[in-house]
């Protein structure tokens, strides 16, 4: 019952932005279950305890079963983003993590849907020019395909430091992932 609250109030921090999207929209506070599983719905919360505020969680549902679901930080961009994109000390920039569609659903629009309200919310609260990041594995390509798509570059220069030290101690197996960015219209 707690966590329904806490995750509600949350979810409904940006009640304009459900309201205007199309494949977004949450009547009720969701249920582990239709997030993929518990372990999703503590990443989640997680995150909205973390960040505040800060934190959006964008669901899109399909009837009253959460198809997809991804997560919006706000935050200074780190110094390697900075490096990587030339973008101005001490921005703010929005960070997407945890991108998922319900593979019954998949190949619909789902995730494009999100990450378009994804860019307008970047819009909305990023002073211009507004940047959208994301780390992905070098080795998903319907997701490259999907970014590539709503208009995510490559940002060549950023190396994946997690994946080099791994690789220097002979570690394999986390593959490499790429840093993408999508600048945002002014
Ligand atoms: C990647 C993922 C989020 C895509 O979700 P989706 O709702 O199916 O994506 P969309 O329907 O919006 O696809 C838009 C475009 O992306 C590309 N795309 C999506 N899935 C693809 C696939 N399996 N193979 C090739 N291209 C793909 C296509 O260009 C597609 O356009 P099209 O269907 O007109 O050809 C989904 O497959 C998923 O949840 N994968 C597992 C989790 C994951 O990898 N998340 C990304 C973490 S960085």
């Amino acid at each position: 019952m707690i966590l329904a609250t806490l995750l509600s109030a949350a979810f409904y921090e940006d009640e304009d932005a459900w309201q205007r999207g199309t494949a977004t929209g949450l009547q009720e506070p969701p249920l582990a279950s239709a997030l993929f599983g518990w372990a999703s719905l503590f990443a989640l919360l997680s995150q909205h305890l973390v960040y505040g505020r800060r934190h959006v969680t964008l669901l899109a549902s399909a009837g009253d079963k959460v198809v997809g679901c991804c997560g919006l930080t706000f935050e200074p961009a780190p110094p390697d983003v900075i490096a990587a994109t030339g973008a101005r000390e001490g921005c703010d920039y929005g960070l997407l993590t945890g991108l998922a569609v319900d593979p019954a659903h998949r190949r619909r629009g789902v995730a494009s849907a999100l990450l378009a309200e994804a860019g307008r919310l970047g819009q909305a609260r990023l002073a211009p020019p507004g940047m959208l990041a994301l780390l992905v594995a070098r080795t998903n390509t319907a997701a490259l395909r999907l970014y590539a798509g709503q208009g995510f570059e490559e940002q060549t220069s950023w190396v994946d430091v997690r994946w080099r030290a791994e690789a220097e101690r002979g570690k394999l197996g986390k593959p490499r992932r790429l840093l993408l960015v999508r600048r945002l219209p002014g």
